[in-house]
């Protein structure tokens, strides 16, 4: 699958080397465009595509066109590729970019827009994904194939849940990096060496993940299992709750899902 890939930082890494671990494309098919010369040499080191500083030659015959750019820069972006496309399928991941801005300033409509997190760097990424609603069954398709490629992905009809997902899973991966971070100094703090203390976090917070998914209960429930009358985790449950983990996380989500809105403004 021929792609050009416009801007190849952290998230346009995370979906080039997915799609060639996935082997939706080869590498000789893939063009990445970057204004940095230092990204570039990087990109073409390390998984021997093809390289450009221009994005107009990346598209010359792409099926895929995905955008990775920060979403300052997707203004310049998009009017460099207006005027330049015919049956191709774009995937914006641009935060806040939305779908009108997008389809009218390229005046195309195969457009899909996507807010994958950072963890699609080891392809354990969650991707929130909508659809202009013109975009043809093929490239719905060929879209839903590259964002899986980058982990689990989960379709949109609706593009007002996309500032929602940027929120929570978008956002997510540095909501629970700081409660990593935390839970380990919390266990330097009581004497834990620091090594020890941080597989012992890891370990405990995938396992959790994961028991969740396999055992399908409701968090309440095996929290509950844990939690023995008047027992050590019934003391630090009641310090979460008095300082108001629960609600602080609600305000925290809320707080960046206005932000997500207003970026799309
Ligand atoms: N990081 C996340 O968690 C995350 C999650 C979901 C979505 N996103 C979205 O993904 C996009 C990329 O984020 P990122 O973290 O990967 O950013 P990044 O690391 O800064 O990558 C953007 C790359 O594009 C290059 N670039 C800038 N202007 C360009 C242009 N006109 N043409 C071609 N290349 C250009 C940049 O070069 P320079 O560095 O030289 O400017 C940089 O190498 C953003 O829109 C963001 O909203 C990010």
């Amino acid at each position: 699958m021929k792609t050009a890939l416009i801007g190849g930082g952290t998230m346009g890494e995370a979906i080039l080397k997915s799609l060639i671990r996935k082997k939706l494309a080869d590498k000789g098919e893939i063009t990445v465009s970057d204004i940095s010369a230092a990204r570039r040499e990087l990109l073409k080191k390390r998984y021997g595509v093809n390289v450009t500083d221009s994005n107009v030659e990346a598209i010359r015959g792409a099926e895929v066109i995905l955008l990775a750019v920060k979403p300052g820069e997707m203004g310049q972006v998009l009017g460099q590729l207006s005027g330049q496309l015919k049956s191709q399928l774009i995937i914006s991941i641009a935060a806040g970019v939305t779908l009108e801005t997008i389809t009218s300033k390229l005046n195309y409509r195969q457009v899909v827009r996507a807010m994958p997190n950072t963890p699609a760097q080891v392809g354990k990424g969650m991707t929130a994904w909508v659809t202009a609603k013109e975009v043809s069954k093929v490239n719905h398709d060929k879209a839903r194939a590259i964002l899986a490629s980058l982990g689990e992905e989960h379709y949109f009809a609706d593009e007002k849940y996309m500032d929602m997902a940027t929120a929570i899973s978008g956002s997510g991966p540095a909501y629970v990096f700081l409660v990593i971070e935390a839970l380990i100094d919390a266990g330097v703090h009581i004497g834990l060496p620091r090594d020890v203390a941080q597989k012992l976090v890891l370990v405990t917070i995938s396992g959790s993940a994961e028991a969740m998914q396999k055992m399908g209960k409701h968090p309440a429930e095996l929290r509950n299992m844990v939690t023995s009358p008047g027992g050590t985790t019934a003391e630090a449950l009641y310090k979460l709750e008095m300082g108001g983990l629960r609600s602080l996380m609600i305000s925290a989500v809320e707080a960046a899902y206005n932000k997500a809105k207003g970026l799309g403004k």
